[in-house]
């Protein structure tokens, strides 16, 4: 499974692909917004940062514009990949991209249904949102699951991108269903390395190192 952060932070980016672990980048308008800083220098530094998928999210509704915007993006670094919305527009502009060449990171997937509409598009990524559904009362992970069996069923190259992810059993369930990337805020990424007896073992292994003699 590839790990993408879900972030425009480059500060936390920094820190987290010092790693070695981060595959790539997602942002969305919201987390452009957090950072500023006008869209060209954020992904001017994030491009810098990590050499991986780079998604950089479309802002037009009609499908000239999205490809308009995509194709402006595309040019800007051999990694961006131009995320388009989950609409009837988005999944035009995305045929039209990815026949060009560029990859396509279909975001907003809510149902299965929405996804095969994506892979038939010929879309790079598919992003089901899990963290949303759940907020709504419904279980994301089925989600998921559903898509990646879809997927497989078919033999569909589009990548099943986990998405909206709010804690590491969200992480393990989309690694479970055989979900190809699961974008991770940094707060999440972090939590994936921690576990309490890890800690306590090793500060048990430090303290009995200490008596044993030197020579
Ligand atoms: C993915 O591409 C989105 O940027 C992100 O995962 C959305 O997460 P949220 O629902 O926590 O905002």
């Amino acid at each position: 499974m590839k790990f993408f952060l879900d972030t425009a932070d480059t500060g936390e980016l920094r820190e987290a692909a010092a790693s070695g672990l981060v595959d790539g980048i997602t942002t969305n308008p919201t987390l452009i917004a957090k950072t500023g800083r006008p869209l060209a220098a954020v992904v001017e530094d994030l491009v810098s940062i990590v050499d991986g998928p780079i998604s950089v999210e479309t802002i037009s509704l009609d499908a000239a514009g999205m490809v308009d915007e995509g194709r402006r993006f595309a040019a800007i670094h051999k990694n961006i990949v131009v995320k388009c919305p989950l609409t009837r527009e988005g999944l035009k502009a995305t045929k039209l991209l990815t026949s060009e060449g560029h990859k396509v990171n279909v975001t907003l997937c809510f149902s299965a249904m929405q996804a095969l509409l994506a892979a038939k598009a010929g879309a790079t990524y598919i992003s089901p949102f899990v963290g949303r559904l759940d907020d709504i009362g419904q279980d994301g992970m089925i989600l998921i699951r559903d898509i990646c069996e879809i997927y497989r069923n078919y033999g569909f190259a589009t990548q099943v991108l986990a998405a909206s992810l709010r804690h590491p059993v969200h992480v393990l369930a989309s690694a479970k269903a055989g979900a190809h990337v699961g974008t991770l805020p940094y707060k999440v990424f972090q939590q994936l390395f921690n576990h309490p007896l890890t800690d306590s073992g090793l500060a048990q292994f430090l303290s009995d190192w200490k008596k044993v003699p030197t020579a």
